[in-house]
């Protein structure tokens, strides 16, 4: 089975973020989310992916390279404008001939892993086999609709009055029945060719659709409370190790990881939280659900649910909480007693101040 990964798309949502990185790049306990991705997709057994990639094509491909550190072989196929997920199995047909392919949304995230609906689906063979998940917002997702018998009735994209709290999550499963339904289908009121309209096609037409529930922790990575929210649960599976410095005056406690060449001075880490290699923290409070990256300095700061990228810096600001700062950012206190705030940033930043 070959694998599909959807890496192109606008990421309007994940503004001002995705003006200067893909969303699939975005870190989770510093690493960029498609590493979970192509890992997940590992132990499925896959070992040749295509990756879609759109205007940040450079920087996928520099992150992830030809796919050999995941295990596979990694292909990238050029998607010249976000014009639907279907339109991405269209452009990669060449790439995925007549196998059968797992279709993975390159912002999603399945910590638990996906393996044993792969085995379901490689078992059984259906032209389609999805998976979803009940979720209390379903106007957000592409929905289904399931009937008594457990057979799957009807797929709506982001129905304005869902019918159905079953979301479709970004995991698919197709045999190469998929082309012709692509083929067949015209661009939804979105002006997007939908893959629900794609895999309602194939129902249409008779062929085998089903749709496996799904339990386990699952992510869509479309807008900063996810990115947050998913960081929190992954920081939960690290493997704690300090191989950074941290001095006597300063206290770690939970499951934090230190990485090499951090410094961490008169401070305390409280976990989950992980502090990236370079990194200074000077009489700062940091964590917990936190992730700091590379290169960054912190002082006089107090910091919690947040992600703080590489480069960044922040000094004397208290009670920063479910904060995203982008690479290179950075924030500080003016001097004691000014009765301003003074700003310098760039189109749609969202900033929220207290008092
Ligand atoms: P979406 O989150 O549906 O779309 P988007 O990335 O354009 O984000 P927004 O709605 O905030 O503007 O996309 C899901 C995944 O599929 C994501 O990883 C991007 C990818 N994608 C493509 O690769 N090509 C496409 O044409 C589309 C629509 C999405």
């Amino acid at each position: 089975m070959k694998a599909l990964v959807l890496a192109g798309g606008s990421g309007t949502r994940l503004r001002p973020f995705s003006h200067s990185m893909p969303k699939q790049l975005i870190p989770l306990a510093n690493r960029p989310i498609l590493e979970y991705v192509l890992e997940d997709l590992r132990g499925l057994g896959v070992a040749e992916a295509g990756i879609i990639v759109g205007r940040w094509a450079a920087e996928i491909r520099a992150a992830i390279g030809d796919g050999s550190r995941f295990g596979m072989r990694v292909h990238y196929i050029q998607q010249d404008a976000p014009l639907g997920l279907a339109h991405c199995v269209q452009v990669a047909e060449p790439f995925l001939g007549a196998d059968d392919f797992v279709m993975y949304l390159g912002d999603n995230v399945l910590p638990d892993g996906i393996a044993e609906v792969g085995m379901q689906f490689q078992a059984r063979r259906p032209a389609a086999q999805i998976v979803v998940q009940k979720v209390a917002d379903p106007h957000r997702f592409g929905v289904v609709e399931i009937g008594r018998d457990g057979a799957v009735e009807r797929l709506v994209e982001k129905p304005a009055h869902p019918r159905s709290d079953l979301a479709i999550l970004g995991v698919y499963f197709f045999t190469a029945a998929i082309h012709r339904a692509v083929a067949s289908i015209a661009p939804g009121r979105r002006g997007e060719l939908e893959i629900t309209d794609a895999v309602q096609w194939l129902l249409a037409s008779g062929a085998a659709v089903e749709a496996s529930r799904y339990d386990g922790y699952w992510r869509d990575i479309g807008r900063p409370e996810d990115v947050l929210a998913c960081n929190a649960r992954l920081l939960g599976h690290l493997r704690p190790a300090v191989t950074g410095e941290v001095d006597g005056a300063s206290r770690v406690t939970g499951r934090v990881v230190i990485e090499a060449g951090a410094r961490i001075v008169r401070s305390r880490i409280e976990g989950p939280a992980i502090v990236g290699a370079h990194t200074v923290i000077e009489d700062s409070r940091i964590g917990p659900n936190t992730s700091i990256g590379r290169d960054c300095v912190l002082s006089h700061t107090d910091l919690a649910g947040s992600i703080v990228q590489d480069g960044a810096s922040i000094s004397s600001v208290r009670g920063l909480r479910s904060s995203v700062i982008g690479r290179s950012a950075a924030v500080r206190s003016l001097d004691r007693g000014s009765p301003y705030h003074r700003l310098a940033i760039s189109d749609h930043v969202s900033l929220e101040l207290a008092g």
